[in-house]
């Protein structure tokens, strides 16, 4: 499988002593959407801006397509789009005409410049909006703007700075359903930051996790998920007490990593929850336990988070500050 993104021990300081990035080894294979996820100052736009040749690394080498980013720059460039954190398009014109300098700017000619933004307005299902001004667009639609406007290049790669930071679920959705048909449709990679676990949880295919300069953990959602340990099954015992026996058969299940008993409530440790209930339910029906109430829960990736990273994930300040910024700025 061809790799679209390779980092190898990739170190980024910041006026000789402010380590962004401190040894990123990072492989993203191509056709994956790919999320790297972590809190605010984790490095995440420092990695985007040197993939994307805006920046050089102090150490270490990256590679988009093969392409070093210190010596290719132009290659690399031509294959990919960037669509930065803040807003990246004019308030005071239409949505066609930000199109049409983008197309402008790409060097599509004046011959094909229609047919494209025509199927990048339709792609972003903007074309009912497009001669209104930017300014009263509503956030997601400014977003899906922007990534029309990416679009016209035609990237192998498409990278997003926090691209729905301040979006409603809805736009959020939105977003993310024309993202997904555009990978689709064009086989292309997506790469994106994000603060949002559900967002990375929901829309990639691989998720790195960034904290501090260094990343983390690296895998599926799912996997990183069960890399946590286990999931916990509750069964709630009313008025019956459960005898050393029952705890004795349940733990000696081979699904059954861990059992305790407290408050009426019986915690039953186990790698599958899915999997393990049914004889769990056995074990207890055998013992004449009736559970009243079963309840079930999975590790999320913020406590995949906080496994790795020690901390939990805490964005809320920035959220509220970048959403004050972009709707100053389409104010004008
Ligand atoms: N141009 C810069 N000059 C100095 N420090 C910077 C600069 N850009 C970012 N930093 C610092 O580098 C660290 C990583 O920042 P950044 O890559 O923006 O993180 P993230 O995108 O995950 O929020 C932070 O401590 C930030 O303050
Ligand atoms: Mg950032």
């Amino acid at each position: 499988m061809e790799l679209a993104v390779e980092a190898r021990s990739l170190v980024k300081v910041y006026d000789g002593r402010i380590k962004a990035l401190d040894g990123v080894d990072l492989k993203v294979e191509m056709g994956k959407v790919f999320a790297l996820l972590g809190p605010n100052g984790a490095g995440k736009t420092t990695l985007m801006r040197i993939l994307t040749t805006q920046l050089k690394p102090t150490s270490g080498e990256a590679f988009v397509f093969n392409f070093d980013v210190v010596h290719h720059g132009s290659e690399i460039r031509r294959i990919v789009s960037y669509i930065p954190q803040e807003m990246s398009v004019w308030t005071d014109i239409s949505g066609y005409e930000n199109l049409l300098i983008y197309a402008k700017i790409y060097g599509i000619d004046s011959g094909s410049r229609e047919k494209a933004i025509e199927e990048v307005l339709r792609s972003m299902d903007m074309e009912g909006v497009k001669d209104n001004l930017v300014r009263t667009y509503s956030g997601g639609m400014v977003r899906r703007l922007e990534i029309a406007c990416a679009l016209l290049a035609k990237p192998k790669i498409l990278f997003l700075d926090e691209p729905t930071i301040g979006l409603d679920p809805s736009a959020r959705k939105a977003v993310w359903e024309k993202l997904t048909s555009f990978k689709k449709d064009f086989e292309a990679t997506v790469f994106f930051n994000t603060h949002y676990m559900d967002e990375a949880d929901l829309y990639s295919d691989e998720i790195a996790i960034i904290n501090k300069g260094k990343l983390v953990k690296l895998g599926s959602s799912e996997e990183l998920k069960h890399s946590v340990g286990g999931e916990v099954i509750v069964f709630g015992i009313n008025g019956n007490d459960v005898g050393e026996d029952v705890l004795e058969a349940v733990r000696s299940s081979s699904l059954v990593k861990d059992v305790i008993f407290h408050n009426s409530e019986l915690s039953v440790v186990v790698e599958n929850a899915e999997i393990a209930l049914p004889s769990i339910i056995d074990i207890l029906k055998g013992k004449g336990v009736p559970a009243k109430k079963i309840s079930m829960t999975k590790p999320t990736l913020d406590d995949v988070f906080l496994k790795y990273a020690g901390t939990r994930l805490d964005t809320i300040g920035r959220i509220s500050e970048v959403t004050q910024v972009r709707r100053m700025i389409r104010r004008g």
